[in-house]
C-alpha cells in the first residue's frame, strides 16, 4: 500500500516534535513536508527544532528543508497535522481545507464550528458525518476535523462510559504538565518549587468541549449533552502528563463498583496503529495514577483512573483520578487517531 503523505505544520514546536516523532514509524503515514515560522523557513529541521524528546530525531526528517507557510500551495500532501499557534491557524487550516487537503488539527480555533467535528473515535466517531455538510457549505474540496484540548480529551474519555447513568454534573481540577504550555510556554523560574493555579482559556475549553463530543448527531448539527461541568485549571512542575481530580453528580444512584465495572469494560472498536487496545486502565494501588508511572501505557495511547470511590453525603456522587499523556493522547497521538479513523472510513 502506498504510504499517505503528510505534513506537519507547526513541526518544531512541543506538540509538532511529537507528531514528528510518531509519525516517522507510522506504518501508513510518510512526513512529506514539515512547516514552521519564516525564523525557521528555509533551514534544516535539525538546526532548527529544539528537539527534547527521549528518541533520536528521525534521520529523514533531520535534513528536510522547514518550509514556509506561503508554500502551502504547491504541498504535495494528502494530510495536514496541524500544531500551530491558535491565531495562526485560523487561516491557515482554512486555506488548506480549500487547497483540497484533509486537515487533522490539534488547534482550539475551528473546533466548536457547527460543521466541524470534534473528535474522539472512542466516543463519537459518527460525528464525522459532519464532514459532508461541511465540504458541501464551505464549497471546499478538503476538510477539517479536530481533537480536543489535552484535558478535555482525558476527561471525556473518562465519562464516556458513565454516560449509561444520568449525569448531572460534573466538578473537575487538574494539575497539568508543563509540555502542555508549548517549548517555551513557562520558564523554569516560574514553574519549579511552585504550582500556577491559572491556565489561560483552559477551562472555558473543559466546560464546552466534552459537551459537543458527547452530545449527540441530529441531521447536519450536533445537540450537546446537557449536564454542567465546573472546572478549575493547574499547572504543576511535571514534564508530561496531565492528572485530574474528578467529581461526577448522578441523577440516580451509583456505587464505585458500578462506575470501576463501566471503565473496565470500556473496549474501543477501531484496531488501527495508534489505538490502545484498552482506552482505559483500571488501576487498583491506592497511589496510582502517578505521571511516571502511568503516562506512557499503551505507548501514550490509554488513559488511567484510580482512587474510585463514593463523596460521603447526600445524592449520588462518585469522586476518581484520571490521568493521560498530553502531547500523545492528549495532541499528536490523537490527531493521528483521527487520521486513522479516516481511513479506515473511507474519508481519505
Ligand atoms: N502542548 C500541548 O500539550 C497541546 C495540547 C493540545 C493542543 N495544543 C495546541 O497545539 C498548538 C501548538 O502548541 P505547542 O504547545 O506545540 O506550541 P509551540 O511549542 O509554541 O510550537 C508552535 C509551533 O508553531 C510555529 N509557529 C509559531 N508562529 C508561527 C507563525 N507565525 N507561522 C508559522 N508557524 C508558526 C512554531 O515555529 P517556530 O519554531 O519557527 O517558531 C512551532 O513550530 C497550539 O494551538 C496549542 O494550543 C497543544
Amino acid at each position: 500500500m502506498r504510504k499517505i503523505k503528510a505534513g506537519v505544520l507547526g513541526a518544531t514546536g512541543s506538540v509538532g516534535q511529537r507528531f514528528v516523532q510518531l509519525l516517522s514509524s507510522h506504518p501508513w503515514f510518510e512526513i512529506a513536508a514539515v512547516f514552521a515560522s519564516e525564523r525557521s523557513a528555509g533551514r534544516e529541521y535539525s538546526e532548527v527544532a529544539k528537539w527534547f524528546l527521549p528518541t533520536e530525531m528521525p534521520g529523514e526528517v533531520a535534513e528536510m528543508t522547514v518550509k514556509s507557510l506561503r508554500e502551502l500551495d504547491d504541498a504535495d500532501v494528502d494530510i495536514m497535522f496541524s500544531a500551530l499557534p491558535r491565531a495562526v491557524a485560523a487561516d491557515v487550516e482554512k486555506r488548506c481545507a480549500e487547497l483540497g487537503y484533509a486537515v487533522s488539527s490539534n488547534v482550539a480555533v475551528h473546533r466548536l464550528e457547527e460543521d466541524v467535528p470534534l473528535v474522539i473515535p472512542e466516543v463519537n466517531a459518527s460525528h464525522l458525518a459532519l464532514i459532508g455538510h461541511q465540504k458541501k457549505r464551505r464549497g471546499w474540496d478538503g476538510f477539517i476535523v479536530t481533537n480536543p484540548n489535552c484535558s478535555t480529551i482525558i476527561l471525556t474519555i473518562s465519562l464516556k462510559p458513565l454516560m449509561e447513568f444520568r449525569i448531572e454534573e460534573v466538578h473537575v481540577a487538574t494539575m497539568q504538565a508543563v509540555s502542555g504550555a508549548g517549548y517555551a510556554g513557562v520558564t523554569s523560574m516560574a514553574i519549579l518549587d511552585n504550582i500556577i493555579p491559572f491556565i489561560a482559556k483552559e477551562e472555558e475549553k473543559m466546560e464546552r468541549e466534552p459537551l459537543k463530543i458527547l452530545g449527540t448527531l441530529e441531521g447536519d448539527r450536533i445537540v450537546d449533552a446537557s449536564f454542567k461541568i465546573s472546572a478549575s485549571c493547574h499547572r504543576v512542575p511535571v514534564i508530561d502528563g496531565h492528572t485530574e481530580a474528578v467529581w461526577v453528580r448522578f441523577a440516580e444512584t451509583v456505587t464505585a463498583e458500578d462506575v470501576k465495572s463501566a471503565f473496565e469494560s470500556f473496549k474501543s472498536e477501531l484496531k488501527t496503529p495508534f489505538s490502545p487496545k484498552n482506552p482505559i486502565i483500571v488501576r487498583e494501588e491506592e497511589d496510582r495514577p502517578q505521571p511516571r508511572l502511568d503516562r506512557d501505557a499503551e505507548k501514550g495511547m490509554s488513559i488511567s483512573v484510580g482512587r474510585i470511590r463514593e463523596s460521603k453525603g447526600e445524592g449520588s456522587e462518585i469522586k476518581y483520578i484520571v490521568l493521560g499523556h498530553n502531547t500523545i493522547r492528549g495532541a499528536a497521538g490523537a490527531s493521528i487517531l483521527n487520521a486513522e479513523l479516516l481511513v479506515e472510513l473511507g474519508y481519505l
